[in-house]
């Protein structure tokens, strides 16, 4: 078998169709490349899978609906404070390029383009989203509302993107990762992703980082297993999106959603119980998983931090915690970082 991470840029279909608009997509070389986390995951105990395939379309749609959900407080709350402080972030870095890692339907990046069209400075957008039909649709509509606004797409995973960025055509950068998106990181990978993001930046560039923070399991846990199923329904997709991948039969009726929260790690996680004895097959990747009765699959963990910390934790990289701003109950966090100058 043979695995290939090296990307593959296609060509821009877009050029032409509107000069502020380009996207680059970057894909693994060979499929296989993308399956050979799922065969890891699923033949080992518990079994796992990475939380990137919850991804499709379908995921990022349902995503967006779980950002809706009265239980889950994390995107209103976020939304809250970009509203109360976007313009003096707008201040603090002055004219810079946004970079948004994860950007999905960028809804919340409208509150910061907002900002800094109030004042005056060129809009540059560089979204970065693994699900290509979210980002184009998004850009097409931030076009419309934004005439100033130039918008390079990137269809990636963060991590080939961020080593694809060109120079900034403003004086200075800005990478926002917002959504507490890192909380579905594992420790020893928020160290890697941290240094990608260094290498990304001059001195003098700016991180915005958004962290959901410590808080009571009532609060946690129904936003995790709300009372339409959405997110049950998210966990599930996930499912169908490996069969779609690898040619496979998992019966989405024969599992099942769980999520609680781990307090000794400060986490939520998020599984999917087998309701029988069951062999599934990839065939796509040849193989066939046994599942016994009450067998999970590991699909999610979405820690949760503490202010002090993670402030700790970037200023030993250089990124230096300029300004942090929470809500009223100091649910999540926003922070602005600047890498040190030399
Ligand atoms: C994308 N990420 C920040 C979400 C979270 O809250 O960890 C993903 C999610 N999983 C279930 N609900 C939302």
């Amino acid at each position: 078998m043979v695995i290939s991470n090296s990307p593959v840029l296609s060509p821009n279909k877009y050029t032409g169709v509107n000069p502020r608009l380009k996207i680059d997509t970057f894909r693994e070389q060979c499929p296989l490349a993308a399956g050979e986390d799922v065969i890891q995951g699923l033949t080992q105990r518990p079994k796992t899978l990475p939380p990137k395939y919850f991804y499709d379309d379908q995921g990022s749609l349902l995503f967006e609906k779980i950002c809706d959900l009265p239980e889950y407080y994390l995107t209103r709350t976020e939304t809250k404070i970009l509203q109360n402080y976007a313009s003096e972030i707008a201040h603090l870095t002055g004219a810079c390029e946004i970079v948004e890692l994860g950007s999905g339907s960028s809804t919340k990046t409208r509150i910061l383009l907002d900002a800094y069209q109030d004042l005056d400075h060129p809009l540059h957008y560089l979204p970065i989203d693994i699900s290509g039909g979210i980002l184009e649709q998004s850009a097409y509509d931030l076009l419309e509302n934004y005439p100033t606004l130039h918008i390079h797409g990137i269809v990636s995973t963060y991590e080939t993107a961020l080593k694809h960025l060109n120079f900034s055509p403003l004086p200075a950068r800005m990478i926002g990762f917002i959504g507490s998106t890192l909380g579905n990181l594992k420790p020893e990978e928020c160290h890697v992703f941290f240094s990608h993001i260094v290498e990304a930046l001059q001195p003098g560039d700016y991180f915005l980082l958004g962290v959901d923070l410590h808080k009571s399991p009532s609060i946690l846990e129904p936003a995790y297993d709300d009372s339409q199923g959405v997110t049950a329904a998210f966990n599930l997709n996930m499912l169908r999106h490996l069969n779609h991948l690898f040619e496979g039969n998992f019966n989405l009726q024969n599992f099942e959603h769980l999520a609680f929260y781990n307090q000794t790690d400060h986490q939520i996680e998020m599984h999917l119980k087998s309701l029988r004895s069951q062999t599934v097959e990839l065939k796509k990747l040849n193989l066939a998983i046994e599942f016994t009765t009450g067998e999970t699959i590991h699909t999610e963990i979405s820690r949760k931090f503490e202010l002090e910390k993670i402030r700790a934790e970037l200023e030993d990289l250089g990124l230096v915690s300029l300004k942090t701003w929470t809500d009223e109950n100091q649910w999540f966090g926003l922070i602005l970082y600047q890498l040190k100058m030399v």
